[in-house]
């Protein structure tokens, strides 16, 4: 399959950015088949959605490029302070989550960085090589922020549909997104704070990428997951560290401090890994400025 989407993408952003453009056309893994392909796949969906809403694939470019620069201003502040700029669920949910406008272009860049940034990637590609080591008995699955759908389409995917599926999410905006990428998939949506969110059903696969970050209390987060997973059930979590973004709040600051929070809350790692946005070397992932990101599949202590 030939780069077509890819590529348009990056000659797009190359008339904005040179910069980017030099570095994306160096760190796209244009040769690598399988990666090119799901690329082209899921920018193929993309485009279509835009075309349903009278948009086209510049649109999308331009929400990547304003992410980027809401980023880089967030990253200046953080290298100054060493903090994020908001410790307040509530302020982000008024400015970002309940802003459709605001939102709308976070999302979209978001959704175009998965594909063009190596460290997203990569952590899309351990979920999908392993997810068939926690398959047994999976019927209900929870999803947490479920974003532009990469996680939920591939469950769907590997359960061939055989599943209950709810997705919680405290945005409309992020949930209109989803609801576009999964669109041949039913999902039982919940729109609520997911601090708010409870139930008497018991989920065999909890799924939460880039979330608990987002939250005051990490700790009480996992702890409410752990009461809502069967007991031989599984969560797949994944948070940045240093990673300072326009709706980030909790600063965990290397992944050694995830893990701790982790078992604090009753889970243990059964598989992990550490992506670096910087660089290869696993050297760096506790210098408090270097982002990375774990990600891992936890099961409940026994
Ligand atoms: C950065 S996106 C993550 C998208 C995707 N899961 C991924 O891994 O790229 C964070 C998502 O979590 C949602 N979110 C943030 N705080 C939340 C909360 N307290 N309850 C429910 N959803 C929340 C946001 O609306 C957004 O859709």
């Amino acid at each position: 399959m030939s780069a077509t989407y890819l590529n348009s993408i990056i000659d797009y952003i190359g008339k904005k950015n040179p910069m980017q453009y030099k570095k994306l056309k160096k760190t796209i893994p244009f040769d690598d088949i399988e990666f090119v392909t799901r690329a082209e796949t899921f920018f193929k969906t993309y485009d279509d959605i835009l075309v349903s809403e009278n948009k086209d694939m510049s649109f999308a470019v331009d929400c990547y490029l304003k992410m980027c620069s809401d980023m880089m201003v967030e990253q200046i502040t953080f290298m100054e302070t060493g903090a994020y700029t908001s410790t307040s669920f509530d302020e982000v949910n008024a400015r970002v989550y309940s802003n459709d406008e605001i939102m709308s272009y976070h999302m979209n860049g978001l959704l175009v960085s998965q594909y063009l940034w190596d460290h997203h990637y990569k952590v899309l590609q351990f979920f999908i090589q392993n997810l068939h080591l926690f398959s047994d008995g999976v019927k209900k699955v929870l999803e947490v922020g479920g974003g532009q759908g990469l996680f939920s389409n591939e469950v769907f995917r590997h359960f061939d549909d055989k599943i209950d599926f709810t997705m919680v999410d405290v945005s409309e905006t992020s949930i209109g997104i989803h609801r576009n990428f999964v669109k041949d998939h039913h999902v039982n949506y919940v729109h609520e704070d997911v601090m708010k969110y409870d139930s008497d059903e018991k989920f065999d696969l909890i799924i939460m990428g880039e979330v608990l970050e987002h939250v005051e209390q990490p700790l009480e987060l996992m702890q409410k997951l752990h009461s809502l997973c069967s007991d031989n059930g599984t969560a797949f979590i994944t948070v940045p560290c240093n990673s300072p973004m326009i709706d980030h709040i909790y600063l965990f600051r290397n992944p050694a401090e995830i893990v701790a929070l982790f078992n604090e809350a009753g889970w243990e790692v059964a598989l992990e890994i550490i992506v670096s946005s910087e660089t290869k070397k696993t050297s760096i992932v506790d210098d408090p400025k270097v982002p990375v990101k774990h990600a891992a599949f936890l099961k409940k202590k026994k």
